[in-house]
């Protein structure tokens, strides 16, 4: 693999509105990297790129309908010239809630690429040959419309950013992340020692490791069986792991001791 100077990945956003990316990107652990230089991030505003005197990026659409389409020109100019500011290969890819739902493993695969340039877009959506021509994949971030693509930009940035080395104070803390593991992550629990009658866990306090280790992984397959049974099927589990899950589920209390589907009433 072709390794670069300076950061890890570089961004480069296409956004009508580049301050909402820069802002949001600006706080935690995205502001942290930006500024440690892991991270680069570089905004693009396609209005940079009209040449009217009132800078027009939208058009009505052929065919008629409601809303307006973002012009091609523009756009293209934009994406061109963001793809030409750097010798790094970009892969590019436009945020849309036609483009394929975005899970973990796109995230893992992204944080391994030099650079990813990200087009929002506005109003309707964008021209269709700009998305034959300039974009190599659409990706969503859920079956829901967003009124931009800055928000689906920014989650991409964020989860990307998380996973480079350096970034987090601790690099196990991404590991055992929900959907890292194909597991929900287990049960967190700080001070005070209890809240309200409510205690934490006795064997979080004894200081066994293995105890504290096998039962985070119980806890673990038990939520996920509980929260997500959908993961489970598409996790096969050791005999070790479905003993702790049958365990779990045996020592559940009477209101939680049935299935998950039950619980939904599905
Ligand atoms: C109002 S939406 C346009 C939706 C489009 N008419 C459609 O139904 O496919 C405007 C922009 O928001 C962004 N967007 C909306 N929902 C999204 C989602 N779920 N994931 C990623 N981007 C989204 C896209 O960039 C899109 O061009």
């Amino acid at each position: 693999m072709r390794t670069f100077e300076g950061a890890a990945v570089r961004f480069d956003v296409i956004s009508l509105f580049p301050d909402m990316i820069g802002d949001a990107a600006g706080y935690g652990v995205t502001g942290a990297a930006i500024e440690r230089g892991i991270v680069e991030l570089v905004l693009w505003n396609p209005r940079d790129f009209t040449e009217d005197k009132h800078r027009t990026v939208d058009d009505r659409p052929y065919g008629g309908g409601p809303g307006m389409v973002m012009k091609v020109a523009p756009l293209r100019d934009a994406i061109r010239a963001a793809r030409q500011d750097s010798n790094r290969p970009a892969r590019t890819i436009y945020l849309s809630p036609q483009g394929k739902r975005l899970t973990q493993k796109h995230i893992q695969a992204f944080s391994a690429l030099p650079r990813l340039l990200l087009v929002a877009g506005r109003y309707e959506g964008i021209d269709e040959r700009v998305i034959e021509t300039e974009i190599d994949e659409e990706c969503s971030i859920g079956d829901y419309i967003l009124s931009g693509g800055e928000i689906a930009a920014l989650a991409v940035i964020d989860a990307v950013t998380r996973l480079l080395p350096g970034v987090l104070g601790d690099a196990e803390s991404a590991l055992q992340d929900s959907h890292t593991t194909g597991l929900l992550d287990y049960p967190h629990y700080t001070r005070p020692e209890e809240v309200d009658g409510r205690r934490v866990p006795a064997v979080l306090m004894r200081g066994n490791h293995r105890a504290i280790e096998r039962w985070r992984l119980q806890q673990a397959l038990g939520r996920t069986w509980l929260k997500r049974p959908d993961m489970l099927k598409a996790h096969p589990l050791s005999s070790e792991q479905r003993r702790l899950l049958e365990e779990f589920k045996e020592t559940r209390d009477g209101s939680l001791a049935h299935s998950p589907d039950e619980a939904d009433g599905t």
